[in-house]
């Protein structure tokens, strides 16, 4: 009687509220990067990587002058990361492995035993509290030796990839079911060798980013079809982050255009080869960069092509797409009247937000929850609506306990992706909030907290506190649906417990 009562009772919720109950075969998760969290940076055997030199050497290019020496810790205490993973309830994990704490030279022939001990650790202890490890391969890390090469502009350091790539395999392919190539191959090529604002801090946009995609797409097909060759007991795919870009103004052309152009050129840069119908970049991008090449006096195109059979290789080289998505912009056509060679020219638009459009502390991050379903649409539409896991979405603050706002956009954009897979029938197979814990981000530093979990960076002992998100996801996770909490209008109330 009591259990028919209930049943009633969530049905009568579910039409009243709408359906915001996920599949149960759904994963939720957070997301991490090596140099991000662990510290350690010279510690038991690891090599140096192009962060480390990077943030060394040009401590006036980071916000507050800081470096990931220590980070969060996490290299001494993964225990306390594991106790908060446990209590989130999440179903899996993204963490990366640092390429150089494990092949410290970033060659196959010198092997760091307690670097590869340290992961091991990690997937045993997440297997055996049945969370699955969801393992980034390369998020940013590059042994610096390998800079020395060229890094991604050098073709040959794909074979020392695929060689790192192996190796993981052959150690975890066993235990590790989810397997990302790259993270964010955009800000890997356009940040770190175009607008050389990160490591390794190369400025020649237009010309060496192109290089640097070229290589890392090829690589990821390469260690794509090792896997399928050699291994395949799991799935492998490369996370690519992208706004969505919204015509400033939908009645006009230019506008429609600009933004597809954006969507093609910076998210179809990389998606296009390996998830299109025919493969390699969209000709707009090949066409546009082509013209402003020649006009620019080049003998041909600064866009080094792949040959057909590359093409052939790299397309179809992923099991799943890994989505990062944060925000949204509003695009107008920009021809940059200018003679400088750049990637921001080749594509040609003026990115905007609304100042209606709620902030973060990140001057680049606006909250527009919608932009979210659209772009899942429009990758379906695209891409033949491929497997989707959403590995990074997330919500930066100055910190503290409190964090009303990152609970309201989480439930916002997990709404929003709600919507796209019920009525549009978009396939995303799982989503990971952008992070377990505050971290060294990047060039900003500390000054941008993401975390579900407090650290105070002032203290040595990087005692993590849980924060009110921490509650809102674990009842999510818990549950399944999206908390009532969160609807329009209902007041969120925090509480904050377990220590
Ligand atoms: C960072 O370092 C630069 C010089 O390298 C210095 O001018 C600046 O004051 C420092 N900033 C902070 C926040 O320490
Ligand atoms: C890159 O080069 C351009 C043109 O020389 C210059 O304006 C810009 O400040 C440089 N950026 C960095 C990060 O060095
Ligand atoms: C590139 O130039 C050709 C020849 O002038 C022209 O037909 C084509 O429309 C141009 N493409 C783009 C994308 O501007
Ligand atoms: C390209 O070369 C031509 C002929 O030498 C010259 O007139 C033109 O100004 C050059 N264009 C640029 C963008 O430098
Ligand atoms: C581009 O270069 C050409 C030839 O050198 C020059 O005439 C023109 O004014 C330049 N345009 C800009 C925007 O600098």
């Amino acid at each position: 009687m009591i259990l028919l009562f209930l049943a009633f009772f969530s049905l009568f919720l579910q039409t009243t509220l709408g359906n915001n109950v996920f599949p149960d075969d759904f994963l939720f998760g957070v997301s991490t990067s090596a140099y991000q969290i662990e510290g350690g940076w010279n510690a038991n055997g690891k090599g140096e990587s192009i962060w480390d030199v990077f943030s060394h050497n040009n401590p006036d290019k980071i916000i507050d002058n800081s470096t990931g020496d220590v980070a969060a810790d996490s290299y001494h205490q993964f225990r306390e990361d594991l106790a908060n993973l446990i209590y989130l309830g999440v179903h899996f994990y993204r963490f990366s492995i640092s390429w150089p704490r494990v092949l410290p030279t970033g060659f196959i022939n010198h092997v760091n035993p307690d670097g590869v001990k340290y992961y091991s650790d990690i997937i045993d202890q997440l297997l055996s509290n049945k969370i699955e490890p969801m393992v980034t391969m390369y998020n940013w890390d590059l042994p610096a030796m390998l800079q020395e090469l060229g890094g991604w502009t050098n073709p040959n350091i794909g074979s020392y990839f695929v060689d790192y790539a192996d190796f993981l395999f052959s150690k975890f392919s066993h235990k590790v079911k989810y397997w990302i190539t790259f993270n964010e191959p955009g800000e890997i090529c356009e940040t770190g060798y175009g607008l050389g604002l990160n490591a390794p801090g190369i400025n020649m946009s237009g010309i060496a980013d192109y290089l640097c995609g070229k290589t890392v797409l090829l690589s990821h097909s390469k260690v794509y079809r090792l896997y399928k060759s050699k291994y395949n007991n799991g799935k492998l795919g490369i996370s690519i982050s992208t706004p969505w870009y919204e015509p400033k103004n939908k009645n006009v052309k230019a506008d429609v255009k600009a933004a597809e152009r954006a969507m093609q050129m910076e998210f179809g840069w990389w998606a296009h080869p390996i998830f299109s119908r025919h493969g390699d970049y969209p000709d707009i991008m090949k066409d546009r960069i082509k013209n402003l090449s020649l006009a620019n006096n080049f003998t041909g195109t600064r866009l080094p092509y792949f040959s057909k059979d590359e093409i052939k290789r790299i397309r179809g080289s992923a099991d799943f797409l890994g989505l990062n998505h944060y925000t949204t912009y509003l695009v107008s056509p920009n021809d940059y009247n200018t003679n400088l060679t750049s990637h921001v020219k080749d594509v040609g638009v003026k990115k905007e937000i609304d100042p209606k459009w709620p902030a973060s502390k990140a001057r680049w991050l606006k909250v527009v929850p919608w932009g979210l379903e659209k772009l899942l649409i429009w990758i379906k539409n695209e891409y033949n609506n491929p497997c989707i896991y959403i590995t990074e979405n997330g919500y930066p603050d100055d910190g503290g306990l409190l964090d009303m706002d990152r609970v309201r956009y989480l439930a916002g954009y997990i709404k929003s992706m709600l919507k796209a897979m019920q009525e549009s029938q978009v396939n995303v197979k799982g989503y990971a909030v952008w992070s377990l814990m505050d971290n060294w981000e990047w060039i900003d530093g500390f000054t941008l907290k993401f975390g579900l979990y407090q650290i105070d960076y002032d203290d040595c002992a990087r005692i993590r506190k849980p924060k009110s998100s921490v509650n809102f996801y674990r009842d999510l996770i818990h549950v399944m649906e999206i908390p009532a909490i969160c609807f329009e209008g209902a007041p969120v109330i925090p509480k904050i417990e377990h220590i």
